[in-house]
């Protein structure tokens, strides 16, 4: 017997396996640590609008240059940073975004995205994928905000000003859709520092406003908000806890990013929202759906630590109508805010 050799190769059992495809997501922590030590070393503020050798850069943040080439080599391929012909270092449209003085800066989320604290969560996730529950408490012996208000202070700082940031990226577009006509009064509940509250008030010159929030952030709320403040005659600063009490007499209540916590919990809020609310009062949530296609690999990220932290999720789209319904609330509309949150425009029953 001849052995005829094959003469079509097999393309599937030739293909090479995509080790590196594998590979290179198991080291994507590396990703998030060198954009943390980016921001930590200062160096999207030492990179002007000229280019810059690493050397230069080097000297400008004190590093050691050939570990701030390796670090800087390792950013550019996630196109944070990118390097000219001659080998020196210039801005990309992401690397911008970690300028502190730029008005849509984002640094301060990157902290908070990558806090010393979250580097042992996600080590322990398969724990979280099978009790479903969070691993926070039994690490911590306290609640996740509750830990980082009391133990990690300047953790909390970051995330007061990182939540800052994140409004201001999107205060703007909520601001021009929110639904407020009519409204004489509107409260953001979880409001964090009221940046998106002061810019509806600024929207809207004859409506007042509620800030709703724990008593640690309502104390550090935006300066126009505050005593002596351009927007402060208008405006209630209420600390407490959403799971325990709503503010009365709001004609529109505004819940962004905060619905995140666990579902019993998400549904005890709405249904001590339609408790204090006056009848048909408007209710707008901003969130982000894990099922929506753009924001997918960000909002599904976020679901995981919300699982890991508080036991919550990022909902998908049905996920949160459902809630909002069981506690009580009539929805009237779904629409897009951008390319990553939509509104559900809904209102306590009639
Ligand atoms: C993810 S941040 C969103 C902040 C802000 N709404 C935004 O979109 O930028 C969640 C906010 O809810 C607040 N929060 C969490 N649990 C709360 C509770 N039980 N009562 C009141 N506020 C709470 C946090 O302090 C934080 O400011």
């Amino acid at each position: 017997m001849t052995m005829e050799p094959n003469a079509e190769p097999n393309a599937e059992a030739n293909a090479e396996p995509d080790v590196l495809g594998l590979l290179e997501r198991a080291l994507s922590a590396s990703c998030a640590a060198s954009l943390r030590a980016a921001v930590k070393l200062g160096l999207a503020d030492a990179l002007g609008d000229t280019p810059s050798t690493a050397e230069d850069l080097a000297a400008a943040v004190g590093a050691d240059p050939d570990a701030l080439r390796r670090l800087l080599r390792s950013l550019t391929c996630y196109e944070v940073f990118t390097e000219d012909p001659e080998g020196r270092y210039v801005h990309t449209e992401v690397s911008r975004l970690l300028r502190t003085d730029a008005a849509d800066a984002l640094d301060q989320l990157v902290l908070w995205m990558t806090e010393p604290w979250t580097w042992e969560l996600w080590g322990r996730l398969d724990e979280s994928v099978r009790s479903g529950k969070d691993v926070f408490v039994d690490l911590h012996g306290r609640e996740f905000f509750e830990q980082v208000h009391v133990a990690w202070p300047e953790s909390a700082a970051v995330f007061d000003r990182a939540m800052t940031q994140a409004s201001r990226q999107s205060a703007a577009a909520v601001a021009a859709v929110l639904p407020l006509s009519g409204a004489r009064t509107v409260a953001d509940i979880g409001g964090g520092q009221g940046f998106l509250l002061a810019s509806l008030l600024e929207h809207h010159p004859d409506v007042r406003g509620v800030l709703f929030d724990r008593p640690d952030v309502v104390a550090g709320a935006d300066a126009r908000l505050r005593d002596g403040g351009a927007l402060a005659e208008r405006v209630r600063l209420v600390a407490g806890d959403c799971r325990e009490e709503i503010p009365a007499d709001v004609d529109t209540y505004v819940f962004k990013n905060i619905l995140g916590m666990n579902d019993e919990d998400a549904v005890v809020v709405l249904a001590n929202l339609v408790k204090a609310a006056p009848a048909g009062a408007g209710v707008v949530i901003v969130e982000n759906f894990v099922d929506d296609g753009p924001g997918q690999r960000f909002s599904t990220a976020m679901d995981l630590r919300m699982l890991l932290t508080v036991g919550g999720r990022k909902h998908t789209r049905d996920g949160l109508l459902g809630l909002v319904e069981r506690a009580g609330l009539v929805v009237h509309d779904v629409t897009p805010v951008n390319s990553y949150q939509h509104m559900i425009v809904a209102a306590t029953p009639a």
